[in-house]
């Protein structure tokens, strides 16, 4: 895996993501409470590993191969305005990733929303009503990356009927990481729904090592509402009819102590999410694969009035898919 852009220098020098490392070339953001300061030290643990080649530096074009002289020190996963770009062939391990992708503090109950999605190159967000053809082995080992330093994964109720969404495990490569942050083994699945169709025979509701959420609006149906209740969920209202207002689930769940948010789509609650102005943080998955077909772009909702920038903070090459990471400007 590469890396191929560094985080813009003026981000990581903001007040919001101070330099961690103290080096003057190695700003980082701050790691959330619990996890490790982000590290990428250029060696391989052997866990996990994954290979290709790292890239950072902020000059993006043009730059030197730098080799092992980039091989990094502490702080150096997100490298600042005078990193060295490194083309180095390499493995990257999951601890690596985590460090990378490690969500940056917020103020208590503040919350933060990171979208993992992949599109097609031509921006198709499913091939025949499923993500996973557009996947790869790489692209899902980010996916478990993002799931592992969550609180709760978010996702609307078509995704979870339509790719049969299960539990999430608790994986023993983020346990200490997990346990550190004070956070359940694995991310609570918060399912975002007004009907409450959902069938609660199934593992996500009857095998949760961390009980399922359901997130609707407290005008829902009542006895859809009670039965979601005694098959085990916690229900979080977060609107006045039975809708979700997309702008109050980040605080909904921050209040439960789910602020570590990654929503997983689907495109119409993507959409609704980034119109509402909640969504801080874009990692999108761009897989070298053609579809055409009429299946909609990873966001699906009523146009915005304003298009809203987002900035790049880092992009990884894997047998050429790109995986990005823009946030909120
Ligand atoms: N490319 C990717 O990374 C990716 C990721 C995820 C999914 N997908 C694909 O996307 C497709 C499904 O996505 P989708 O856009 O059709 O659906 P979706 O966004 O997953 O779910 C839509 C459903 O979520 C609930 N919902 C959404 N907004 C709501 C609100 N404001 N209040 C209450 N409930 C709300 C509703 O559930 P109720 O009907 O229960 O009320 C609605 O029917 C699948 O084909 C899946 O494979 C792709």
């Amino acid at each position: 895996m590469r890396r191929l852009f560094p985080i813009p220098a003026p981000y990581v020098r903001s007040a919001d993501f101070p330099d961690t490392a103290g080096t003057g070339n190695s700003a980082a953001p701050a790691p959330a409470p619990g996890t490790s300061p982000a590290g990428n030290t250029g060696t391989v643990p052997g866990t996990g590993a994954v290979s290709g080649t790292a890239v950072s530096g902020a000059g993006v074009s043009g730059t030197t191969d730098s080799g092992a002289a980039d091989s990094g020190g502490p702080g150096r996963a997100v490298p600042g305005a005078d990193a060295v770009a490194d083309f180095t062939d390499r493995r990257w391990s999951l601890d690596e990733l985590a460090d990378l992708y490690a969500y940056p503090g917020t103020d208590e109950g503040a919350g933060w929303l990171r979208a993992n999605m992949v599109s097609s190159l031509d921006g198709a967000a499913h091939h025949e009503g499923r993500s996973q053809p557009l996947s790869s082995d790489a692209d899902m080992r980010i996916f478990g990356v993002l799931r592992g330093l969550a609180d709760a994964v978010v996702v609307g109720a078509e995704t979870v009927r339509k790719e049969g969404y299960r539990p999430a495990r608790a994986r023993e490569a983020f346990a200490a990481r997990r346990a550190a942050a004070g956070q359940t083994p694995a991310p609570a699945i918060a399912v975002v729904t007004a009907s409450l169709d959902l069938d609660f025979s199934q593992p996500l509701f009857t095998e949760p090592l961390v009980p399922t959420v359901i997130v609707t609006g407290s005008g829902a149906d009542e006895a859809r509402v009670r039965a979601a209740r005694d098959a085990g969920a916690e229900v979080v209202f977060a609107g006045e009819g039975a809708a979700v207002d997309p702008s109050r689930v980040v605080g909904a769940l921050a209040a439960r102590g789910l602020g570590r948010l990654l929503t997983e789509g689907g495109p119409r609650l993507l959409g609704q999410f980034a119109g509402s102005g909640a969504l801080d943080e874009l990692c999108l998955s761009l897989a070298p694969l053609v579809v055409a077909g009429d299946a909609s772009r990873i966001m699906n909702a009523p146009v915005t009035t304003v298009p809203e920038t987002f900035v790049l903070a880092s992009v990884l090459e894997e047998a050429g898919f790109l995986f990005t990471r823009y946030r909120r400007s």
